[in-house]
């Protein structure tokens, strides 16, 4: 008689477990003025590795959520952040990401082959142009019905999802002509000063206006989830800095289009008028913010710091490829969905 193999738990939902308990401090941590807790719930996932690949970016996003989620969704699981086990696991599950990620752009050929400031800017433009209108946008400005459009733009969240967070963060330490851009661009993301046109406002009208659901992150395509953890890792990794500039500047290359795209839909569908200034905004001012974040940060900075070039180009490639798969996963599971009903 041969037993099965008792199902593996998954990394994600212990790790979940803790933060939970620790945010409803029902873990006890020690005194709230000790740098770092007395007590470590998460020593004994420090050598814990993920199920799968779905397991992998569920636990990093987990993690990133220490690192950046607002403060009273985190409560007492804050203090977890500065734990050396997070550490230890957190770097240990983007390693192996990282070594996917090289490997798939080793196998893309030699776009990290820059020499020149210039040559930094072309295979960033080359790398949004050549995929700048993913068969996803198209078949959603012809062909979807309202409830693909608006299942389609709840997986999406936005061309920028975060950004004014992504934003803020990706400045620290530049100077020059890059700080001052990131700066006005960020200021374009609070609106210029308006609440009203605040791009994380205009967001939420655009969710009233269509009804948008929320998607579980447990219920999401490991498609999506990679492509979120992207800005976590990103984010939490002061030594990829450059990656983050060239994936920044690459997601304001490719926007503009995608977003006349969706209004496209909108008129097509005949969507509410609240549905229309989020997208509306971006279609407009993104191409600008693209071309300045070329001009103003990407060129200043490959000529200060020639070995960041194809380090921007690599980024930007990360996040063009991990948008493509996502855009794919998520226009055939909404084909798929249609037809089986
Ligand atoms: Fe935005
Ligand atoms: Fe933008």
């Amino acid at each position: 008689m041969t037993l099965s193999a008792a199902p593996k738990t998954s990394l994600a939902d212990e790790l979940e477990a803790v933060i939970r308990s620790a945010r409803n401090g029902q873990t006890a941590l020690g005194p709230a003025s000790d740098p770092l807790p007395t007590s470590d719930p998460l020593g004994p996932l420090r050598a814990s590795r993920p199920v799968d690949r779905r397991d992998r970016f569920r636990s990093l996003l987990a993690i990133y959520d220490i690192h950046t989620a607002p403060l009273q969704d985190l409560g007492g699981a804050a203090r977890l952040q500065g734990s050396p086990s997070l550490a230890q696991l957190k770097g240990r599950l983007e390693a192996d990401w990282l070594t996917e990620l090289e490997q798939a752009w080793e196998d893309a050929g030699h776009l990290n082959e820059v020499a020149s400031p210039e040559d930094v800017v072309r295979a960033m433009r080359v790398i949004a142009a050549k995929d700048r209108l993913p068969p996803a946008y198209t078949w959603l400005a012809k062909q979807a019905t309202w409830e693909q459009v608006v299942d389609f733009l709840a997986l999406e969240g936005g061309p920028d999802g975060g950004f004014d967070d992504l934003v803020a963060v990706c400045q620290v330490g530049l100077s020059g002509t890059a700080k001052l851009e990131l700066g006005k661009n960020y200021w374009d993301e609070m609106g210029q000063g308006d609440l009203a046109g605040v791009h994380t406002t205009m967001y939420e009208g655009l969710v009233d206006a269509i009804a948008m659901p929320v998607i579980p992150r447990d219920q999401l395509p490991v498609e999506a989830l990679e492509r979120a953890a992207l800005g976590g890792m990103l984010a939490t990794n002061r030594w990829l800095q450059p990656e983050m500039i060239g994936a920044l500047g690459l997601l304001e290359l490719q926007a503009g289009p995608r977003c006349r795209l969706v209004l496209q839909a909108f008129d097509r569908v005949g969507a509410p008028a609240g549905a229309y200034p989020f997208y509306a905004e971006h279609a407009e001012v993104d191409p600008v913010h693209g071309k300045d974040w070329m001009d103003k940060a990407i060129e200043p900075t490959a000529r200060e710091f020639p070995e960041w070039g194809p380090r921007m180009v690599r980024g930007a490639w990360w996040r063009s490829t991990l948008n493509l798969r996502f855009f794919e996963c998520v226009r055939a599971e909404l084909i798929a969905e249609a037809t089986a009903a």
